[in-house]
Parts: structure tokens; sequence; C-alpha cells
């Protein structure tokens, strides 16, 4: 798996130390209020897990399943939310984690319908920024690393499905995204 990445962007020491911050930042940004962590599936799944072990307080953890890529390398444009019911965000103040902020779509859409929902209060963390023109108004709160305008896979970000499970953050080699495994 390791022989199809041409680069690693941003290696396994230099998540685990980030991550030590923003977890300082994000508890000092909810000041002992409660909260509900809604994690968009699948990508941030990862970060996530290895974020919220850095937060020893009271939390709730929802989740929410939405799609854009379909498999491909840029954003079909459109968001799909794929489960039947969303969190129970009523009233409560919520801290909504997603992988990477691209277009923007994404982050808008689920704030948007989390809103809709009578969230009380919304606060985002990406683990990744793309710095480039959105297609949505939207920016994280919280932000892990900035990027530059290129697909990234690993530690939770995928192609087809696949290289979630690498520990790096990471850029595919052109033959693989041309011809997939
Ligand atoms: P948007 O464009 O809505 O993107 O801000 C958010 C969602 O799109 C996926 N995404 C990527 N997935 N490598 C990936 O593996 C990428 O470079 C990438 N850019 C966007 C991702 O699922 C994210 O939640």
């Amino acid at each position: 798996m390791h022989d199809d990445v041409e680069k690693v962007l941003i290696d396994e020491d230099v998540i685990e130390k980030r991550l030590d911050v923003l977890a300082e930042c994000i508890l000092e940004e909810f000041c002992g209020r409660k909260f509900v962590v809604v994690v968009i599936l699948k990508g941030a799944l990862v970060f996530t897990a290895d974020l919220l072990r850095r937060m020893p307080i009271p939390l709730e953890i929802e989740c929410i399943n939405v799609a854009s890529y379909h498999g491909a390398t840029e954003s079909s444009g459109q968001v799909d939310f794929l489960d039947a019911k969303l969190p129970p965000v009523g009233g409560r103040s919520v801290l909504l984690i997603d992988d990477i902020l691209d277009t923007g779509r994404t982050l808008a859409a689920v704030g948007q319908k989390l809103r809709e929902q009578g969230a009380e209060m919304i606060k985002s963390c990406v683990l990744l920024c793309k710095d480039k023109e959105r297609a949505a108004e939207v920016e994280a709160d919280h932000v892990g690393f900035h990027i530059g305008d290129e697909f990234v896979v690993g530690y939770g970000l995928d192609f087809r499905g696949l290289y979630r499970n690498l520990p790096f953050v990471g850029v595919l080699k052109e033959k693989i995204i041309r011809n997939p495994p």
C-alpha cells in the first residue's frame, strides 16, 4: 500500500504533536460546557478517535454519513445525506468534525442540517484545510493543517475506499489514480 504513495505530506509524528495542541484549543473553546461531537463519516473516523482520546471530559459522540466524492478525486458538487435519521442535536452545543475542508460544500451542508435540527452552537474542526477558493462560504473554527489543492489520502481519507488506514497523509502516484487497484 505504501508503494502506491508518491509522497508523504504529513507524517505520523507531526500529526500526533498537532493533535495535542488542537485538543487543548477545543477544550478551551468549549470551556467546561457539555457538548456532543458529530463525526462526518467515514473520513473523519481516524482523526476523531485520536483527537477525542486527548479530551478527558464528558462528551457524547454522534455520526453523520455523507458522500460527495463517489470514488473520484474531485467533488461531485452534491452532498448526499446517507442516514435515515439525523443526530439529536436540538438545544445542544456541537463540535462538528470532518477530515478535510475542500470546496466547503460538506461542512456547509452538514452545518445547515444541524442548525435546522436546532443545534444551539456549532464549532467545527477539520484535520486538513485546502487553501483555495470555496464553492460554499464556510471556514472551520479549528484546523489541523493547511495544505495545497491536491488530492490526498491516508489517516482516514480514501481513494475508492482504500488507504484510510495509512498512518500519514500523502499523495498517491499518478499511475494509481489512472489505474486504481
Ligand atoms: P468538500 O469539497 O465538501 O469536501 O469541502 C469534503 C469531503 O470531500 C472529501 N475530500 C477528499 N477526500 N482526499 C480525500 O480522500 C481529498 O483530497 C479530499 N478532498 C475532499 C472528504 O470526504 C471530505 O469530507
